[in-house]
């Protein structure tokens, strides 16, 4: 049995060794900009979950993680509108220096509303990172401080991206075809 069917599977946008070859790069930016402080990772789950435990090897100094879970999509995928946080820190972030690493833009909803949520407790600094940003006809409307790849307009699947849960294991980016 193949594994997703073909009828779910387009074309592979990015594959495994190009996520990790461009994942090293950013952690060397991210390593570079915070060369005097120890950076706190914020994943946002679950789908950036390989994102995260990746770019945090891909560090090459002190850094910590803590995630945030948030629902915006429920199982369709088109975005509902509404972010409603899931499960929040586990650590205040007064004085950090947070990096939230999100694994596709999209609208901007998310980023944006995350950004606020953290912005108001009085962080350090707050950047912010995503695997991927979706072109399409309206621009994210989210300042990104890292970007690994842009995309054409196609809902995407695999490396922690899901469609109704399915798929985050697949180790490349590839277009979901499926109904
Ligand atoms: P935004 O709030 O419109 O920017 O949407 C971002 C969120 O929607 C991401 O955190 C993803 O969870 C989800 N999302 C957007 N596009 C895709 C996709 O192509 N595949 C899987 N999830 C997606
Ligand atoms: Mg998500």
């Amino acid at each position: 049995m193949t594994y997703p069917p073909e009828s779910d599977l387009g074309e592979i946008l990015i594959t495994a060794d190009q996520i990790q070859e461009r994942v090293v790069a950013l952690g060397r930016e991210i390593t570079r900009d915070c060369a005097d402080s120890v950076p706190l990772l914020v994943g946002i789950l679950k789908g950036s979950i390989l994102f995260t435990a990746d770019l945090m090897r891909a560090i090459d100094g002190p850094v910590e993680i803590d995630f945030m879970a948030v629902s915006s999509y429920g199982d369709a995928t088109k975005s509902s509108g509404i972010v409603r946080i899931v499960k929040d820190l586990d650590a205040p972030v007064a004085g950090r220096h947070v990096i939230l690493v999100e694994d596709i833009i999209d609208s901007g909803l998310t980023m944006t509303y995350l950004l606020e949520h953290l912005l108001a407790q009085g962080p350090a600094s707050v950047r912010t990172c995503s695997l991927l940003v979706r072109e399409g006809q309206q621009a994210p409307r989210v300042q990104l401080d890292y970007v690994g790849f842009r995309i054409p307009p196609a809902f995407v699947i695999g490396y922690g991206l899901d469609v109704a849960q399915c798929y985050r294991n697949l180790p490349y980016i590839g277009v979901y075809t499926g109904s």
